[in-house]
């Protein structure tokens, strides 16, 4: 949710700061601005819209140039996008300078207190109050000004600030907000995420909850809350810019989408050794034995592999998983004994809730173990133990790799699992692991029929609704494959588990709705022509996507039929929803939506 960037160097930093908001885009694209030293004062430009409309307007500017600003990308959450609620935002004397992510939950209080001893407000964001706060305390010393801020609010932030009197100079600050601090040669940057900076250096720290910064284009100062100067450890990006840039594909989620079966073949390979899966955690064998039940937390689609992962872990370690959304687990007082795991998912690690609701386990002195794709992001530094996923940088706002290699590390999950606990023989282990290293190939003969799923799309862009049905695991891909269809096309569309249809939702069913029926399992697929046969009577029409082991049955029935290939059925959703993360591209294509950017959406959801 918004993103922030900062530079100070030598260069010109307005191209710098415009380059790294492009990269944090994904975060917000609802309006965007900078602030930049500029004549012995501090220059604003900001606007609502994208940020192609702030270089538009920065491009009529020819004059404003300065060696050190601080940028930012909007998702709005108090005060509709318009330019006066983008930031940056200034104290009245336009001395300071704040950009923001994050909520101030005790904003409405402290508004009120400024406006009492006569500030007056521009805007209607929740951000302002700290550069009127900062601009209240300030005495001569921003460090001093901003540590009190910071006692001050409530909530969360990533902030970076300018302050007239210190030209040159970059102070931020974060609680539960990402923020990370670029380490460059005579030149310095804070971001909230890695590409920002990426094409200028690839040393970076991590800031901690409470800590502040202090940058300028020679040295980087980190302090506590207490203004304690401290040391950091220096950290190097593993990855390139290439591989956050778009190589010649239309869209982000079209590259990533094809990046899939090198991301899970990524995650999966370190962890084998002779047929057998080895976690890269410190978690030992005792504990895993002695689990009593597992709580799988996260949000969206992360939430939608935790489904997946419940009945991959139920059926081969035979554990009792709830699975929660982080945003339910947190509040509901959850009953949680001593001998449980808490499995945390989730692709950016800096999720409020799943943040919050990780919290609240560890709070009940149980052991967590989060699934994470970004490195030393806050989940992944707060977690007792942290497997990693390894898909790279994703950008599109829709997940789709992320998606896919938390898959699959909870299916190497639930065979170590089941191993450890005696269930698996040798032979089923070394087959259950072969399982994992040969879906990379199976999900390239998916992503092979490319052409196939954009025909189907085309054929289908104009429904209204669509529903998707399966059972168990299908099921669980069913939840993935209709979010991702929302999300990007905006046909609304709803996924049941199929049995579950004739109690209710059965009566949306009419002549044409579109279902897409998911059926990978032999065991099931009975059950599954009987429900295509009852949407079908209400005149559906059914698009089934079948493995080469359900194939002959579903066709008698289906009125198209997409079919994958046969695995373990368990793991079929890697399978089934690289398919179905294709459509709903295709689809979102043909009606001509922003697939990268869809509306009202943000990538890394940072606030509750
Ligand atoms: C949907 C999507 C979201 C995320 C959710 C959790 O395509 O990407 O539903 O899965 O916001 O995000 P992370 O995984 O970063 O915690």
């Amino acid at each position: 949710m918004c993103g922030i960037v900062g530079f100070t160097g030598s260069a010109d930093a307005l191209p710098v700061l415009v380059n790294g908001l492009k990269r944090l885009e994904y975060r917000g694209y609802d309006s965007a601005g900078i602030a930049a030293f500029d004549n012995g004062g501090i220059r604003v430009t900001k606007t609502r819209g994208r940020i192609s409309e702030l270089e538009r307007i920065l491009r009529g500017q020819p004059d404003f140039s300065s060696a050190c600003g601080i940028g930012h990308t909007r998702w709005a959450t108090h005060g509709e996008p318009t330019d006066e609620n983008s930031h940056p935002h200034l104290s009245h004397d336009g001395r300071i300078a704040v950009v923001h992510n994050g909520i101030i939950e005790n904003y409405a209080d402290i508004k009120a207190r400024l406006i009492k001893r006569g500030y007056s407000f521009r805007s209607e964001t929740d951000t302002e109050v700290i550069a009127h706060l900062l601009d209240f305390y300030y005495k001569g010393d921003i460090l001093v000004a901003l540590a009190k801020v910071m006692a001050t609010v409530r909530g969360s932030y990533a902030l970076g600030v300018l302050c007239a009197d210190r030209p040159g100079e970059i102070i931020a600050a974060r609680l539960d907000s990402p923020l990370i601090v670029g380490l460059g040669d005579g030149e310095n940057f804070i971001a909230s995420d890695i590409p920002a900076f990426l094409e200028h250096t690839r040393d970076y720290y991590t800031v901690d909850d409470g800590e502040i910064v202090c940058l300028t284009k020679d040295s980087v100062t980190v302090y506590n809350s207490d203004l304690e100067e401290i040391s950091k450890e220096r950290m190097t990006v593993s990855w390139s810019i290439e591989a956050a840039e778009k190589g010649g594909y239309e869209h982000f989620m079209l590259k990533e989408i094809h990046e899939q079966p090198k991301a899970v073949r990524d995650t999966v390979s370190p962890r084998l050794e002779n047929g057998r899966i080895f976690l890269d955690t410190n978690i030992n064998d005792d504990f895993l034995q002695d689990i009593s039940r597992i709580h799988i937390i996260a949000c969206g689609s992360a939430y939608h592999t935790g489904m997946v992962g419940k009945y991959v872990i139920e059926n081969l370690a035979r554990i009792p998983v709830e699975c929660d959304l982080a945003s339910e687990f947190r509040y509901r007082d959850p009953i949680i004994s001593g001998r449980d795991l808490c499995i945390v998912i989730s692709q950016s690690g800096e999720t409020a809730d799943t943040l919050a609701a990780m919290r609240e386990a560890k709070r009940r002195d149980i052991k967590t173990l989060a699934i994470i794709n970004v490195v030393g992001s806050t989940i992944a530094r707060e977690a007792d133990y942290v497997l990693y996923t390894w898909a790279g940088p994703e950008i599109a706002v829709a997940t789709t790799k992320a998606y896919s290699t938390q898959l699959v590390m909870l299916y190497m999950l639930a065979v170590r699992l089941a191993a450890v606990r005696g269930l698996l023989d040798a032979h089923t282990e070394k087959k259950l692991t072969a399982e994992c290293l040969h879906l990379p190939e199976k999900i390239e003969a998916v992503i092979a029929q490319i052409n196939t799923l954009s025909y189907l799309a085309s054929r289908f862009h104009n429904h209204k609704d669509i529903f998707f049905l399966g059972r168990g695991v299908d099921y669980a891909a069913a939840l993935e494959g209709s979010l991702k269809l929302k999300e990007i096309s905006y046909i609304r569309s709803e996924a049941y588990a199929a049995g579950e249809l004739k109690h209710g939702t059965i009566a949306l069913i009419r002549n044409d709705t579109l279902v897409i029926a998911i059926a990978t399992q032999q065991s099931l697929a009975e059950k599954m022509v009987s429900n295509i046969r009852e949407v079908k009577a209400r005149g559906a029409h059914v698009l089934t996507i079948a493995s080469e082991d359900t194939r002959q049955m579903l066709s008698e029935v289906s009125d198209d039929i997409f079919v994958v290939p046969s695995c373990f059925e368990k793991f079929s959703p890697s399978l089934t929803v690289v398919a179905m993360q294709l459509f709903a591209y295709y689809i979102a294509l043909c009606r001509g939506c922003s697939i990268d950017k869809p509306r009202n959406l943000a990538k890394s959801v940072t606030v509750e």
